[in-house]
């Protein structure tokens, strides 16, 4: 048994994650400071995988709490670091807290590594380090172009890794999501956020009826249909991406980076359309203004990870849209319902 340190481990993608990790041999230690999570998807990851799980109420930010988090488990052997805001446009209007928070945690958290002697560590990234590139599908190599105070803070926090494992010779993998959706197949766990910003859970609660309509950010981009066009990736796919990793991480040291995506866009009619499908009924929608700081396309080659990890993502937007579907409807309030 391998036991491993998940930060934001109460959280939408390290809850999927955990599910996988317990399936084979790992041992979980999980912190959150539960800003953007719930104490109930603790519960339902250990239903759900007939697995006990060590849960500490940890701030990023309370270096004390976090080092006796390592002093009582001595044999931790490797981190997942989920731990960030995300919210891109909350880090337009909050940069102070988003440096602090995202910046200052993640240091946090590579001393006490440093200091306990843990040397393998999956790093949660984003695609939005990539800014608006060049050429897409978007490959490991293309320039870091990050365009938001978020994705300035997944860029620093890359960089912060990778020259302290060269320093001390660890091992890394840096995972760059693209557009996480959907949930677990059983519908008891999943996304719920303090605000939908993101497409999926907008529509989801749309279809709910918690919320009046869609609006489409802009229907004249230089896309097909004229709306946004993203690389949506089942959070189930993406959970297996580390599980991947840990066991690459296991025989490999340096600096491993990898787009997690599907390599395939759909745009946001495509994605509005799929999941009134899903759901048995239309979903109102309307046309608006485009969002500050949006771009047309971008979605991610996925090849490197194919080779690398012997991963690709398996489901598809039938099963992104039926699953958050099935996961709103059973919670409509999320865990709180
Ligand atoms: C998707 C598409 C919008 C909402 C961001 C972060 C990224 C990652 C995922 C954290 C775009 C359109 C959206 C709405 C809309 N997060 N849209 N109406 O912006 O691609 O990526 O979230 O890691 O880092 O950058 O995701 O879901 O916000 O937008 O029309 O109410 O849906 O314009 O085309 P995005 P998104």
């Amino acid at each position: 048994m391998k036991k491993v340190l998940i930060t934001g481990g109460a959280g939408y993608i390290a809850s999927h994650t955990n599910i996988e990790l317990l399936k084979g041999e790992h041992e979980l230690v999980l912190i959150d400071n539960f800003i953007n999570s719930s104490a109930e998807a603790l519960e339902r990851v250990q239903e759900l995988s007939g697995r006990s799980i060590t849960f500490i109420k940890v701030d990023l930010l309370d270096s004390a709490a976090l080092d006796s988090v390592f002093v009582q488990h001595p044999t931790i052997d490797s981190v997942i670091h989920f731990a960030a805001l995300k919210a891109v446009g909350e880090s337009v209007e909050k940069p102070l807290d988003y440096y602090t928070n995202n910046i200052t945690g993640s240091l946090n958290l590579y001393s006490a590594m440093k200091k306990h002697d843990v040397r393998k560590i999956v790093f949660s990234s984003s695609a939005t380090v990539y800014g608006d590139p060049d050429e897409i599908p978007v490959k490991e190599d293309a320039p870091i172009r990050a365009t938001n105070p978020y994705g300035h803070t997944k860029a620093m926090m890359e960089q912060i890794l990778m020259d302290t494992a060269k320093a001390e010779d660890w091992s890394v993998a840096l995972l760059r999501y693209f557009n996480p959706v959907g949930a677990h197949d059983s519908g008891q766990i999943g996304e719920d956020p303090n605000y939908p910003n993101n497409l999926l859970p907008f529509v989801s609660q749309v279809a709910a009826g918690i919320r009046e309509k869609v609006v489409i950010f802009g229907d004249d981009w230089d896309t097909p249909d004229g709306t946004g066009v993203r690389d949506y990736i089942h959070v189930t796919d993406l959970a297996k991406a580390h599980v991947k990793s840990l066991e690459k991480l296991a025989n490999s040291s340096g600096i491993h980076i990898y787009n997690i995506g599907t390599g395939r866009g759909y745009s946001v009619l495509e994605m509005v359309k799929a999941f009134s499908e899903a759901c048995g009924h239309k979903i109102p929608y309307e046309i608006g203004p485009r969002r500050e700081g949006d771009i047309a396309e971008v979605t991610g080659n996925p090849a490197k990870a194919k080779t690398e990890l012997g991963w690709q993502a398996e489901l598809g937007l039938n099963e992104m849209v039926e699953s958050a579907w099935k996961w709103q409807s059973q919670n409509p309030h999320g865990y709180n319902s």
